[in-house]
């Protein structure tokens, strides 16, 4: 048994990896900090690669599926990615840029690479709670991106099932989770946050239960829920609101 994880040297994906370990897996890890990865793997007690790839280089995508395509690969999680905190005037584009590079490029990429690998039977999209919204403002294009990431899983989800396919696909849509994600976004997170390792084995074994969407905590799932009642204008003022809380140059 083998998976391979994206962004597994830090956060949901470290704790991914872990569980995986646990359950027996032989694993392929990919991330830019091979130091992490190197660390992880001296911890786990199955067979670890690690690749050092900055994933948001459309290139090294490619390369890591001609590396990996052969090795029997059960499992792909892709999960690495970031958000990009900004206004609509901020000179942010070029960070933008690379946020869409790694969470919708490579993701498409990866998914639609071993998704056509007959060794590979699970794939698991991290998208976001952001992803069942109707826009993030102040976070605007991330929550583009993992709308992205659900639109596309869900369409495959039933491609696969109406091909009878013995393939299956699930997305995983957290809402705050305390992981490295904060910093490398410049924000603080405002509402109560769950714990990475919690998240990482609700979202492996409801996986495991073939669960198209994913939503770890009751809180979220019911905000998610009621949220479809409101008119679309009112949700961008309350999602506004509570974006601009997370603003670490306010008070
Ligand atoms: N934390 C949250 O509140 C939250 C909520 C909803 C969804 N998510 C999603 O969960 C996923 C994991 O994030 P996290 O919260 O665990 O954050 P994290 O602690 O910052 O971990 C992100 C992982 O992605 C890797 N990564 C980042 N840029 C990369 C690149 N260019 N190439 C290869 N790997 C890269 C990082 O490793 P290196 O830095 O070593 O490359 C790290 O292993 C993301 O897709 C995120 O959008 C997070």
């Amino acid at each position: 048994m083998k998976a391979l994880i994206t962004g597994a040297s830090n956060g949901i994906g470290k704790e991914m990896a872990i569980y995986l370990s646990e359950l027996g897996y032989d694993l392929y890890l990919v991330a830019r900090s091979k130091n992490k990865l190197e660390e992880l793997k001296r911890e786990l007690k199955t067979e670890v690669n690690v690749y050092e790839y900055d994933l948001s280089i459309i290139d090294n995508c490619y390369k890591l599926y001609e590396l990996l395509k052969d090795e029997k690969i059960d499992i792909v999680i892709n999960n690495a990615g970031f958000g990009v905190f900004c206004n609509y005037s901020d000179d942010t584009l070029d960070k933008e840029i690379n946020m869409i590079d790694l969470n919708v490029k490579c993701l498409h990429i990866l998914t639609k690479l071993f998704v056509n690998n007959k060794h590979t039977k699970r794939i698991l999209n991290v998208s976001s709670s952001a992803g069942l919204m109707k826009g993030g403002p102040l976070m605007s294009g991330y929550y583009g991106t993992k709308s992205y990431v659900c639109s596309y899983s869900f369409a495959l989800y039933e491609e696969l099932r109406r091909n009878k396919s013995d393939k299956k696909i699930s997305v995983l849509c957290p809402g705050p989770v305390d992981t490295g994600f904060n910093k490398r976004a410049n924000v603080r997170f405002n509402l109560k946050s769950l714990d990475a390792r919690y998240v990482a084995r609700y979202a492996i074994d409801k996986m495991f239960k073939n669960k198209l969407i994913i939503i770890p905590g009751f809180a979220v799932r019911m905000g998610i829920f009621f949220s479809r009642f409101l008119p679309t204008k009112i949700l961008l003022r309350i999602s506004y609101n509570i974006q601009k809380k997370k603003d670490k140059k306010k008070k």
